[in-house]
Parts: C-alpha cells; structure tokens; sequence
C-alpha cells in the first residue's frame, strides 16, 4: 500500500527476559513491517504491578508514559509468550494498567494485534486466546485472522535473536499486511 498514509504501532512483548522469542519476533516485525507502517517498542520493564490505591494517587511516570504511546498509536501490537496455558502476568499487568479507567481507556476502539512465540508446538496459542478475552471489556479491535503462532520457536531464531526462518518470516509479513489493512479500515 505505498502512497498510502503512514500509521504506527505501538509494539510490546510480554517477555522481560534478555534472549525472549518473542522480544525477538517484535524486532523482526519492525523490520518486516510494511513501509508505510512504523512500530515503535515499548518496554514494559518499568511498569509496576497494577495497584488502585498507586493509580488514586497519580498513575506512575511508566505508566503515564505508556498510555500516551497507545493513545497516540493508529494500533497496538502484542507479543505474547505463553505461561502455564495462559497469558503471563507481565502483559496482563500492563494491559489491566492502559485499560484504566474504563471511561476513556486509551485501549477503546484500540485496532490490536496479537502474535506470540514459544518453543513449544502451539507456539503461545493458548495465551494468544486468553489475551484476547481482554479486549472483549476494554471494547478493542482485536484483529481475529490471520493468527500468527510462532512454534518451535527455538528452530526459528539465531543465537543473536534474528528471524532465521523463510517461512515464519514469510507469515510475520503477511498478518503485518492484513493487520495495517484492519487499522486503516478501523480509522
Ligand atoms: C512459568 C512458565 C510457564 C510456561 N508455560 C508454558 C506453556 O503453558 N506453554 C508453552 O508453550 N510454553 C510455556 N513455557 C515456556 C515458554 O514458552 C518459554 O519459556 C518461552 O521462551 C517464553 O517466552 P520468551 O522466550 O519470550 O521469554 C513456560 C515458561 C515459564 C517460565
């Protein structure tokens, strides 16, 4: 779609861990992005867990700074691992944080995407679904196909965390064309 309006994505991964996946997926969807569609990461080491009596008081630096991302962003991309079946408390936690307060919230209207890795054969499928059930009370878009399940993904990185894999890279390219066409259609 060149020609077309540039739009950006905010970008995070629910991994804290120096050599994660799926810090390392995000990174190759920078770059694999479409050109008219930047993604900026966010890193979500800062951000506290979520309190309600910190929140009364005024929403930490991390926080505020996070929010304003998502608001000024046309979409949000989540990359999300998968713990125990389910959607590990480092990306929960910070989208109960953005979610806040639900009148308003910068995730309202949100086009969201939702890719994820892991070295296991469902490669984060359970904790993609379980994320996305999130976005049923905040009322954001979250993109349904195609879905991006990024398996085995220790065949699928090098020792410096590149995409090394023609046909994951192949995939990550068509869902970032598909999700720019479900944010253009929502703006
Ligand atoms: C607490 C914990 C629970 C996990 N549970 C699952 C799981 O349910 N399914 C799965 O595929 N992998 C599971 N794993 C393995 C993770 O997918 C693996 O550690 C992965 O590398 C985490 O993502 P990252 O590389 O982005 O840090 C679990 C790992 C941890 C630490």
């Amino acid at each position: 779609m060149d020609g077309e309006k540039p739009i950006t994505i905010l970008g995070f991964a629910g991994s804290l861990r120096r050599a994660s996946y799926n810090r390392a997926l995000l990174r190759a969807a920078v770059e694999a992005a479409p050109k008219p569609m930047q993604i900026e990461i966010f890193d979500l080491a800062p951000i506290p867990l979520y309190n309600a009596d910190v929140e009364a008081e005024g929403a930490p630096d991390a926080v505020k700074a996070f929010k304003a991302a998502i608001a000024g962003a046309d979409g949000v991309l989540m990359v999300t691992p998968e713990y125990n079946h389910g959607v590990p408390g480092v990306m929960k936690n910070a989208v109960d944080w953005a979610s806040r307060p639900p009148k308003g919230a910068v995730l309202d209207r949100k086009p969201v995407g939702i890719i994820g890795a892991s070295p296991g054969v469902t490669g984060s499928a359970r904790g993609q679904s379980q994320l996305r059930q999130a976005f049923e009370f905040t009322n954001s878009y979250a993109m349904p196909q195609p879905e991006l399940l990024v398996f085995r993904a220790h065949e699928k990185f090098d020792a410096e965390g590149r995409l090394v894999d023609d046909a994951t890279r192949e995939r990550l390219a068509d869902y970032l064309a598909a999700f720019e066409a479900w944010v253009r259609r929502l703006s």
